[in-house]
């Protein structure tokens, strides 16, 4: 039998403990971020691939916004309560593609949080304007919860 001092036992119980307690943050629902922009994103699989829809609320371009599709994955150790995550937006009324990566949080009020930084690419012309083509920047996504 494995002597434990009294100290090592209350440490073990705290973090089996907590361990139990520890909300874990999920992709799958509906968000919405600092821009007003707002996504969907469905089912996460036993390979961490995931799909889902996504309205901006701004454009870099003078088109009609319209509804994208989104397609991502989370980080394998998805047993995880906060896990790494990816996905790309292919913009469907521009010729731009975003790929967003972050991190889902549980915050200290125990409110998940996506915190993500994005690349939007745009089609330019000229190979003499690729210095310009890209803009990077973050977003901050909390979930939209239906009438609760
Ligand atoms: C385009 O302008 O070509 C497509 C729309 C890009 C919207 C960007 S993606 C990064 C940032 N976050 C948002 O929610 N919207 C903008």
């Amino acid at each position: 039998m494995v002597k434990m001092t009294p100290f090592l036992l209350v440490l073990c119980l705290a973090l089996v403990a907590h361990g139990f307690s520890a909300k874990k943050c999920v992709l799958t629902g509906r968000w919405v971020n600092d821009l007003g922009s707002n996504m969907t994103i469905g089912t996460v699989n036993g390979q961490g691939e995931f799909t889902g829809s996504y309205h901006t609320a701004v454009t870099s371009t003078t088109n009609k916004i319209r509804v994208s599709p989104l397609q991502g994955s989370q980080h394998r150790t998805n047993q995880k309560s906060q896990p790494t995550f990816g996905f790309t937006v292919n913009w469907s009324f521009s010729d731009s593609v975003t790929v967003f990566t972050g991190q889902c949080f549980v915050d200290e009020t125990g409110k998940e949080v996506l915190k993500t930084m994005w690349l939007l690419r745009s089609r330019v012309d000229d190979i003499k304007d690729d210095w310009k083509a890209t803009m990077v920047g973050i977003n901050i996504f909390t979930r939209l919860h239906s009438q609760e």
